[in-house]
């Protein structure tokens, strides 16, 4: 037997509904915001993710799937979303479009080549937003508020929003070098990865899964110490629109994220549930100002969010929270002889043409056995066929919830569970 492949899961049966839900609420929510859907490739090229998430990270210096295609590219499945959301504004020169700031959106397959646990799988799915060309802190506000409202609309109760800021350039060289000489005489008591990351990018010892509970790193100078006049303020209008959006927040300093292209806001939300490890980071993003340009396009402030869907199932199953999914058809049409079968055939199909969710009989189940059938899959109404109705131009309806019964015309049906249904 040929199985899946590890960290990847099969989406069927029940956990599909909810799926299906969960992706319907967060395109409800982000349409409400006035985002507009992207659809970009899951393969780029390699260079798109070196260039952006960045050769610091982990994602890029271990995790990614890559590969050289058949013309000799080499080719990546894509980490996470931003960075093909950046390459196709480029590509298709969105900076230049009447609306700006462009506001989009997406959902869809991302790859990470990692351990498999609870809540982090190698093939999962981000939903995610990103707006290019606006610097407005009233922004960053926006883009926090959007998981707050989708996780409260679904009934999510205990999360919490931590935000920090990285600050700018100024900000930036100040603190990396504070990290270079707290870690100078203790960098030999961290891991081979750490000592890199020492020469590389010293944020990213912040970020170690392996020592990052240690001490020493614990200890380490906090960022928001070493921000610049105007990152504070900016910072500073972060919060203040929160609170007029009555967002709650916690500032905590150790959200560094683990993607090197992040400067300013950046930001978490978590949910407090005990024993999900790293599963219980619902969301994360922040503000990237430079990577447009970095990328070879015009300079253009920009900020978003991604959080997994897999995750996201994962706490509302934790919590206990019932999602209000439709799990009835509307009608299942009933038939014992080859007449009646054919007249069930045109029926089922007239009734899906205006607009109920029906079924009827294809293993050869006889009445008592479709009786059962139908009562698997939730019919609300039972539509039992009989060629002496058929001729007389009536259908036998049972509610399925009051028993009770009636000979109803054809031409009547469609009323009939409009009105009831
Ligand atoms: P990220 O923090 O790497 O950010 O991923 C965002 C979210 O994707 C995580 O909070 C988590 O919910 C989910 N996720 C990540 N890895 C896995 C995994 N292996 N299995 C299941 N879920 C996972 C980004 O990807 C940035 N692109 C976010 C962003 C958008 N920043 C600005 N714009």
């Amino acid at each position: 037997m040929i199985t899946k492949q590890k960290g990847m899961v099969d989406v069927y049966g029940d956990y599909s509904k909810k799926w299906m839900y969960i992706e319907d609420a967060i395109r409800s929510v982000f349409e409400h915001y006035n985002y507009n859907y992207i659809r970009t490739p899951i393969l780029e090229a390699s260079e798109l993710f070196h260039r952006s998430v960045g050769d610091s990270s982990d994602i890029v210096t271990k995790e990614t799937y890559d590969f050289i295609d058949r013309g000799d590219r080499e080719v990546t499945l894509r980490p996470e979303g931003t960075a093909g959301v950046v390459r196709s504004y480029i590509e298709n020169k969105m900076y230049g479009d009447a609306i700006q700031p462009i506001k989009l959106y997406y959902s869809g397959t991302m790859y990470r080549y990692e351990r498999p646990q609870s809540g982090r799988l190698r093939e999962f799915s981000q939903y995610g937003c990103e707006v290019l060309g606006t610097n407005d802190p009233a922004m960053d506000a926006e883009i926090i508020s959007i998981p707050v409202n989708l996780y409260k609309l679904l009934g999510l109760k205990n999360v919490k929003v931590k935000i920090n800021s990285l600050g700018d350039e100024e900000t930036r060289k100040k603190y990396h070098d504070a990290l270079k000489k707290y870690f100078k005489d203790s960098i030999d008591t961290l891991c081979d990865d750490c000592k890199e990351r020492y020469n590389k990018n010293p944020l990213r010892i912040l970020d170690c899964k392996v020592d990052g509970d240690k001490e020493i790193i614990k200890n380490a100078p906090k960022i928001l110490d070493y921000l610049s006049d105007d990152a504070k303020n900016r910072f500073e209008m972060v919060q203040k629109y929160l609170d007029l959006m009555q967002i709650e927040y916690i500032i905590d300093e150790n959200i560094v994220r683990g993607l090197d292209y992040y400067n300013h806001s950046v930001f978490e939300v978590v949910a407090d549930v005990k024993d999900l490890g790293p599963g219980s980071v619902l969301c994360g993003g922040g503000r990237y100002n430079k990577l447009v340009s970095e990328l070879d396009g015009p300079e253009t402030s920009a900020m978003g969010f991604a959080g997994g869907l897999d995750r996201l199932l994962l706490v509302l199953e934790h919590e206990d929270i019932k999602l209000n999914i439709k799990n009835e058809i509307d009608a299942f049409i009933m038939y014992v002889n080859d007449l009646e079968k054919e007249y069930a055939i045109s029926l089922n199909q007239a009734l899906r043409m205006n607009g109920f969710t029906t079924d009827t009989e294809y293993n050869g189940r006889n009445l008592k056995g479709q009786f059962k059938q139908a009562d698997r899959l939730h019919a609300r109404y039972l539509i039992i066929l009989n060629s002496d109705d058929i001729k007389n131009g009536n259908v036998k309806i049972k509610d399925n919830l009051t028993k009770e019964e009636q000979i109803i015309a054809e031409a009547d049906l469609v009323d009939y569970l409009d009105m009831n249904s």
